[in-house]
């Protein structure tokens, strides 16, 4: 069964704590907390106090997916702010091993994130240190995007190289992801689906989450 990560991006942000909750009793497993700083991504999302507020309000894993410049910056504040993954993008980490020794140091999960033009073969070097790679299937910074094809080819290869070097490394798809093209995403090599569109603006998001968990 896949691990479904429902994007808060997508909630209603005057409703959090009812969002929060109904995430809470639903078969989603992480919370997927998006956090953009209108540099790296040309959008604004939400920072630390929002986050320290929804880490607050569950108790299931909230994975932080950094699309800002310089993260090492701020690691430690989101540490204290309550989260449990902390995701940095490849694009903006010339010294993505130290960015990854510091999350470890802090005690959270460190993943990485790549762009829809950035080869997996960039992750070589750096794949055995890390827990999840984030596959962007949109171009980041904004939700509600169309799913870019060319991104099954990458989780295929990127689970070869995964499964060759017997690494436990969590390939989480992140954009676009549906009801629809869900099976394909695991039957590629998927572990993770990030749906945030797709589950908040569905008039049943649990079902909804409750669909793509069961996805066969
Ligand atoms: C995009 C974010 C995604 C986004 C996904 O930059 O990283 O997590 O919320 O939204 P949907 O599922 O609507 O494409
Ligand atoms: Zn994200």
């Amino acid at each position: 069964m896949p691990i479904v990560a429902p994007s808060l991006l997508a909630s209603d942000f005057l409703r959090l704590k009812e969002e929060c909750e109904m995430l809470n009793e639903s078969e989603a497993d992480w919370f997927h907390l998006d956090v953009m700083d209108g540099c790296f991504v040309p959008n604004i999302s939400f920072g630390l106090p929002v986050i320290e507020k929804i880490c607050a309000a569950t108790s299931k894993p909230c994975d932080v997916h950094l699309m800002i410049v310089d993260p090492g910056k701020f690691a430690e504040d989101f540490k204290k702010a309550g989260a449990d993954h902390l995701i940095v993008h490849y694009e903006v980490c010339p010294h993505l091993h130290r960015n990854i020794e510091q999350i470890r140091s802090l005690d959270m999960i460190p993943g990485v994130a790549i762009n829809p033009h950035t080869p997996v073969e960039f992750l070589k070097d750096i794949l055995q240190d890390i827990d999840i790679v984030i596959l962007m299937s949109v171009n980041p910074g904004f939700g509600g995007q169309q799913f870019i094809p060319q991104t099954m080819q990458k989780i295929r290869e990127l689970r070869r190289m995964i499964n060759d070097r017997g690494l436990l490394t969590k390939i989480e798809i992140d954009g676009g992801v549906t009801v629809e093209n869900a099976h394909a995403l695991i039957h590629a090599g998927a572990d993770v689906l990030v749906a945030g569109n797709t589950v908040f603006k569905s008039p049943d998001p649990k079902a909804v989450i409750s669909k793509l968990k069961h996805t066969k």
